[in-house]
């Protein structure tokens, strides 16, 4: 799809629909009015006869408005005026959309974009716009040999700016919005494709395409460099099963010279998880193909990064393999020695992901990292204790927990701060080795974050538990995205700070958006 920022008159456009929205109850946006006055009246008179009365999300399509230049005006509710705020826009953007795909229409233009929002400039409601709409158009079908439900995707989609000096802005916005979008897709695509085609050495070769692309560095090792480095624990989960375990380094040369200290970000690559000898039960196993979504979400930020030039230095990090029982599989109670010499009893095969990550937590010590941020569909419990709305969030840096909850504040992504205290530390005490890998059943996601912390303690390190919110189950069962768009809103602010860019209320902020008074066409 193609996207366009303009500026002028929802009446002038010569297109197939224009996009309008209506709150509750039936109050007409500036835009809304501007196509009422023209018609007469015409749409005042269609609210009034109760069709539609505004409510978030709802639309209703209206063909030959009088004296409009377009074929359709599609009124897109936006709820009560005064709870009109990032998430109801999302929403709006999204319902817009979906109506869109429902008509035969090729072309629009939106005046949604142009809404105000509290505390959101142009480029934020264009970036915000373009990642909804690519989100919501987004189709995994390339197994799907017959076309089951047609789905038109639209061809050009215009976006509204207020004014014409608003149109540099808009323009910025979008490549912002194109970038993560382009980020989200590709974590989406990875974590959709099933394990038997998306393994270790996919990823590894899905990273070296995206080096090639962007002029970024990669390195993959193998089994033998994996082994030479002293990753036992990584090789004790790829153990039990035939693809061979990859290790895939990705850099970004963007800071101010090679000796600024990078951002690392470092993503969970099981790329099937059976569980191992622990075996899950068989109800559901097939959405363990999703067990890489830490990986995915890693690599689409770094394509997302390259993409926007971002000014800092960049690493990510994938430990890949996958756990699967075997005769020479590991065992529960077997004791195996980690990277960093800490030794580890593992109690339980199927809590994996800590035993390849701290390896990697161990490895990434060496880029003398400003920051490490790890990513891992690490936890059932996490899915217990926050559904499918946040991303559990533990960190050893407070300041560094609220920068990535704001970062997911700002794109909808969102985060939620959990404890790493001490007190849940005795819960992996281990008779026999430094540690256990598991803590029991209370607070199973906190005692996961409490593991990783004993390999972060050389470093400001965050952990992102994504198992609730990487990939969603039922009849839309499917990869989310998430949390790409988390990630390169951090990486985005920390660029902000550091090339000295406005700061407010504790946190870059890009230009402040100035009042609402409307351009001549
Ligand atoms: N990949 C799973 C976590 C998971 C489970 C994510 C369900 C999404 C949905 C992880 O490797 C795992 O199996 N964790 C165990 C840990 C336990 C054995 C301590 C879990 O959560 O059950
Ligand atoms: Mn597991
Ligand atoms: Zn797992």
């Amino acid at each position: 799809m193609e996207f366009n920022i303009k500026s002028g008159s929802p009446e002038k456009q010569r297109v197939a629909c224009v996009i309008v929205g209506v709150y509750e109850t039936r109050k007409l946006t500036l835009a809304a009015d501007l196509l009422d006055r023209i018609s007469n009246g015409f749409i005042g008179d269609v609210l009034r006869r109760g069709d539609m009365e505004g409510k978030l999300g709802s639309t209703l399509i209206l063909h030959s408005v009088p004296h409009a230049l377009c074929d359709r005006v599609m009124l897109v509710g936006l709820g009560k005026e005064r709870d009109f705020r990032a998430k109801e826009y999302r929403e709006a953007i999204r319902a817009s959309i979906k109506a869109l795909t429902q008509t035969s229409a090729n072309e629009a233009v939106s005046y949604l974009s142009e809404l105000p929002v509290k505390k959101h400039d142009v480029e934020w409601m264009v970036e915000q716009a373009a990642v909804v709409t690519l989100d919501a158009l987004y189709r995994f079908d390339r197994f799907k040999t017959r076309n089951e439900d047609v789905v038109r995707e639209p061809r050009k989609l215009t976006l509204a700016v207020p004014r014409r000096s608003d149109l540099a802005d808009g323009e910025k916005g979008l490549l912002r919005g194109l970038a993560i979008s382009h980020g989200m897709k590709l974590a989406k695509d990875l974590g959709n494709l099933p394990g038997n085609i998306c393994t270790p050495d996919y990823l590894a070769t899905q990273a070296r395409e995206l080096a090639a692309a962007f002029a970024s560095d990669v390195e993959i090792l193998g089994q033998d460099e994996i082994a030479a480095l002293g990753m036992e624990s990584f090789l004790a989960v790829a153990r039990g099963s035939v693809e061979a375990p990859r290790f895939i380094v990705l850099r970004h040369w963007g800071g101010k010279n090679r000796e600024e200290r990078p951002v690392v970000l470092v993503g969970k690559g099981i790329t099937f998880d059976s569980g191992g000898i622990s075996l899950k039960p068989g109800e559901g196993m097939g959405e363990m193909k999703f067990d890489m979504c830490g990986a995915a979400s890693v690599l689409g930020a770094f394509r997302a990064a390259v993409e926007m030039k971002l000014p800092l230095n960049l690493v990510v990090v994938v430990p890949s393999c996958e756990n699967m029982p075997a005769g020479n599989a590991v065992k529960p109670g077997d004791i195996v020695k980690s990277m960093s010499g800490q030794t580890i009893e593992i109690l339980n095969t199927d809590a994996e992901g800590r035993l390849i990550l701290c390896d990697a937590l161990t490895y990434v010590e060496r880029f003398n990292p400003a920051v490490v941020v790890d990513v891992a569909t690490l936890t059932g419990a996490c899915v217990v204790a926050l559904g499918h709305v946040a991303t559990g969030l533990f960190s050893n840096q407070d300041a560094l927990a609220r920068d990535l909850v704001a970062a997911g504040e700002e794109v909808g992504d969102r985060a939620w701060h959990m404890p790493v205290w001490d007190e849940y530390q005795e819960m992996l005490k281990s008779p026999s080795a430094d540690m256990a890998n598991i803590g029991g059943r209370p607070a199973g996601s906190i005692t996961a974050a409490c593991f990783l912390s004993r390999f972060a303690k050389n470093f400001d390190w965050a952990h992102l538990d994504i198992a609730g919110t990487a990939w969603k189950s039922g009849k839309d069962m499917g990869a989310t995205g998430r949390p790409v768009p988390l990630l390169v809103q951090y990486l985005q602010d920390r660029a902000d700070i550091a090339l000295g860019n406005v700061v407010r209320r504790g946190r870059p902020r890009r230009e402040a958006p100035e009042t609402a008074e409307d351009d001549a066409d």
